[in-house]
């Protein structure tokens, strides 16, 4: 379908894994009948590798490296929901361009709420250790502080994808 309108700033989603963002931003990308990308995606797309694949053979820098490409190609996009990797807030310059064109939302969850959703996934590098909630913890608590760099920030723990859509959809009119 045509998007309504080719000059609205793009959503962009950053959050911790397993806090929704790709199944809140597709979501969101039909009901306001946006475009729908993942940096993740476009890494696997132009690299014709896994994810996994990248951080087992090259190294979690060489992704580092590929996600930075991956951001300044979607920072160039207007009206798309831009789902990003769980990592994508760490390097500031991700960051300054994907606010270029777009409104930053993070979402959040709680460590026991984003254990329960990932754990019978095994496509994450980062979480396949023989502890995963305590991986988990740390690794927020490592990023609190660039998570929080987000225009907003939203908590998925608790809410349905109605809720946390809703929110999002309602700051973003304003914007
Ligand atoms: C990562 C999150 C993953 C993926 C990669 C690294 C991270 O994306 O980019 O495994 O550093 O948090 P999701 O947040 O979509 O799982």
């Amino acid at each position: 379908m045509k998007p309504q309108d080719e000059s609205r700033p793009n959503i962009v989603l950053v959050g911790f894994m397993g806090t929704g963002k790709t199944s809140i931003g597709k979501r969101l990308a039909m009901q306001l009948r946006m475009h729908y990308v993942d940096t993740d995606d476009i890494i696997e797309r132009d690299s014709g590798r896994r994810i996994s694949d990248i951080f087992s053979e090259d190294g979690e820098e060489t992704f580092r490296e590929l996600e930075s490409e991956a951001v300044r190609k979607a920072s160039k996009l207007d009206n798309y929901v831009i789902s990003t990797g769980g990592g994508v807030v760490l390097r500031e310059s991700n960051m300054t361009e994907l606010r270029r064109n777009g409104i930053i939302f993070c979402l959040t969850a709680t460590p026991e709420e984003i254990y329960r959703r990932v754990r019978h996934q095994s496509h994450r590098p980062l979480l396949q250790t023989p502890d995963p909630l305590t991986k988990i913890k740390t690794m927020l608590e490592d990023r609190h502080a660039y998570y929080v760099k987000a225009d907003y920030m939203v908590e998925t723990t608790g809410r349905s994808f109605g809720e946390v859509m809703a929110y999002i959809k309602r700051v973003f009119k304003k914007c």
